[in-house]
Order: C-alpha cells, then sequence, then structure tokens
C-alpha cells in the first residue's frame, strides 16, 4: 500500500479530529513539521497554548521536557504525545530529584534552605525536578521569562537557588545587577569539603550547560564583526555570558525571530541559537543577510530527531483510535510541578 505523505496524514487527521486535534511545534523542530503544525513557537509560548487549549490530543513536537511540561498543565481528559520519547536534552539531563536532594542537604549544614533559600527551576528540567521547585514554593520560568521569575524569586527570599542552566542564570543576574561576588555555582559532580561559599552567596547556579549554545565563542561575535562590518549580533540567553556580553541583542527563540525579521531590508544578521532556526529565519527573510554567529552552525540532536515520519506514525495512530507515545506524568509528580509551572505564568501575566 502506497504511504501517505505527512501533508495528507495531518490533512486526514485534521478532518477526522477537528478541534480535538493540537499540533504544536518548537522553533528548532524540522521545516516538514514545523509546517505541518497549528502554532510553533518559544518555550513559553507553547506551555501558555497547551494551558489554554481545549483540544483533546495534544501532539507536541519538541523535546520531551516540552511535552511533559503540556502535560502537567494539561486539563482532565487531555493527552499529550510525543512523535519522538526519545527526545531528551543536555541541559535537563544535568540535573536530576536525588542530587537536588543533596544539594538541599548540604546546604542545610550552613543555613534553614527551607526559610533562606527560594528554587527556580528552568523549564528545561524533568518533572520530579519541578515538583521539588513547587514544594518549597519555587517557580519554573523559561528563557523568555527569567528575569521576571528570579526578580519575583528574590522580592520572596534572600537567597535563590536556579537550575540548571548557570549560563542563563549568570545572564539574568547581570541584567538584575547581582554582583558577581554574591554568585557560587554548585557542581554535582565535585561537591566541595565547605559551605562557606554557598552560606555567603545570593544566588545559587546549577553547572549545567546547553551543549548547542556552549559551542559560541567570543571569537565568534570578533570574526563576525571583522568580515560583516555593520552586523548585528543576536543571541539565545544559553550562551555564555563572554558572548551575550558582546551581542547587541539576546533574548528566547521567538525574541531572535521577531527582532531579526522585523528589522530593515539590508540588515545583516549573525545568530547565536540552534541552526534549523537559523537557517529556516535566512529562508524567510531573503531581504536580509542572516548567518549563524559560528564557524560550524550547532544542531540540537534531540530537536532533529523527529522526522515527518515520527509525527505522521502518532497521528495514524490516532487515526486508528490508538494513543501511542502519551506523556505520564504520575499525580504526586504532577500537583507540585503544576503549582511551580502555574507560579510562572501567573508571574509573566502580571
Ligand atoms: P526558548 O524558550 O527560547 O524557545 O528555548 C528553548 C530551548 O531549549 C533553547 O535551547
Ligand atoms: Fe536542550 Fe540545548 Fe536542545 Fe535547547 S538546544 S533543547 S537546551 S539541548
Amino acid at each position: 500500500m502506497e504511504r501517505l505523505s505527512l501533508e495528507e496524514v495531518v490533512a486526514e487527521a485534521r478532518e477526522a479530529l477537528g478541534s480535538d486535534l493540537l499540533i504544536l511545534a518548537h522553533h528548532y523542530q524540522r521545516d516538514e513539521i514545523v509546517e505541518a503544525a497549528d502554532c510553533r513557537g518559544d518555550s513559553l509560548e507553547l506551555s501558555r497554548k497547551a494551558a489554554a487549549s481545549e483540544a483533546r490530543w495534544i501532539v507536541f513536537c519538541g523535546v520531551h521536557f516540552m511535552a511533559e511540561t503540556a502535560a502537567i498543565l494539561a486539563k482532565d481528559g487531555q493527552r499529550v504525545l510525543i512523535p519522538r520519547v526519545d527526545a531528551g536534552c543536555f541541559l535537563a539531563h544535568t540535573v536530576d530529584y536525588p542530587s537536588l536532594v543533596e544539594l538541599w542537604r548540604r546546604l542545610g549544614e550552613v543555613m534553614d534552605p527551607d526559610a533562606e533559600v527560594l528554587p527556580v527551576a528552568y523549564v528545561n528540567t524533568t518533572a520530579d525536578v519541578k515538583a521539588f521547585v513547587g514544594k518549597k514554593g519555587g517557580a519554573c520560568c523559561t528563557s523568555s521569562s527569567a528575569e521576571a521569575v528570579l526578580r519575583w524569586a528574590f522580592s520572596q527570599r534572600y537567597k535563590v537557588l536556579f537550575v540548571p542552566d548557570q549560563y542563563l542564570g549568570r545572564n539574568t543576574a547581570r541584567r538584575l545587577g547581582i554582583p558577581e561576588e554574591e554568585i557560587a555555582v554548585w557542581d554535582p559532580r565535585r561537591p566541595p569539603d565547605r559551605m562557606d561559599t554557598f552560606a555567603r552567596a545570593r544566588l545559587i547556579l546549577w553547572r549545567g550547560t546547553c551543549n548547542v549554545h556552549v559551542r559560541f565563542l567570543p571569537e565568534d561575535v570578533r570574526r563576525a564583526r571583522e568580515e560583516h562590518p555593520g552586523v548585528r549580533v543576536v543571541v539565545h540567553p544559553e550562551c555564555r555570558p563572554e558572548v551575550v556580553e558582546l551581542a547587541d541583542e539576546v533574548g528566547s527563540t521567538s525574541y531572535i525571530i521577531e527582532t531579526v525579521s522585523s528589522s530593515p531590508p539590508g540588515s545583516i544578521w549573525a545568530v547565536g541559537t540552534e541552526e534549523r532556526l537559523v537557517a529556516r529565519l535566512a529562508k524567510e527573510n531573503p531581504d536580509k543577510e542572516i548567518f549563524s554567529l559560528a564557524e560550524v552552525p550547532p544542531f540540537c540532536s534531540y530537536m532533529s530527531l523527529t522526522r515527518p515520519g515520527d509525527l505522521a506514525a502518532v497521528l495514524e495512530g490516532l487515526l486508528e483510535d490508538k494513543a501511542e507515545n502519551v506523556v505520564e506524568v504520575p499525580p504526586e509528580i504532577r500537583a507540585p510541578a503544576r503549582e511551580a509551572l502555574e507560579r510562572m505564568l501567573a508571574i509573566t501575566r502580571r
């Protein structure tokens, strides 16, 4: 039997399921996937879309923590499906629940962390890490809400723990004017013998980074400026602070897209984020010169896992009344994780 194309399967699924189906795609997904989706967006926009949706089936094309976030925010009876269950995230893998509990125990040597420290988790984390944060009264954040959430966190407690992206944490701290000497970095693989530094710190950062964004270097910014006079440099806040300092603009994936797309014809942009986004941006803006900031443009291999056949397979399953790759979160984890996410949504609505 001849296989249908993704376009045909999507059309059939839309016809059969109507408003019961919502397909979401992150900006780092392949072009064919983004074109098949009802909405594309950054992590915050997609969380909001998922939370506001009434669709029975939300098919989330992105990485696992994003689909899991949608599942945590889902209403009763809604189900979130992910075309590739193995689509992880380098950053999310740098923190897990037991190592977070261990840090809390070590902080207990020099303070009462429950009373003094408010934890904030980047959404690029697993549900149990979000649940830990929710139970302690903390909140989640995304790249576009990190500043508002950290500001809120410091209005609640004197000390804040930010996991797991040390660069997003440091870049945001700089925007908030927190001095270097008030920041300490916790390396879960090399825990210190003494906790004095953490007793003094106002902001404790987890030593996690994204393998994709860590590839952009200060020399890339210098080279772009030398080779392309008039270039503007826009980067994601998961980049190294030395790179962010040298850039003209910094922001989430949607911020990058909007900033570049709304610039005048003839603008030249060097972009410091995942390559599929950069290549699509260049294709969609032929009146501008747009290229990766890196000499060898980095792809997110987890985001690249989802191919048209994977999305088609999940939709074909729904057409046959078989929900495949449903993202499940146990209720005891889901409830506190949801609290942390809802705090973020409430902070960013203000
Ligand atoms: P955004 O929230 O900016 O889309 O970022 C998600 C991400 O994983 C970046 O690497
Ligand atoms: Fe995770 Fe980095 Fe990929 Fe974003 S680009 S999904 S942070 S590994």
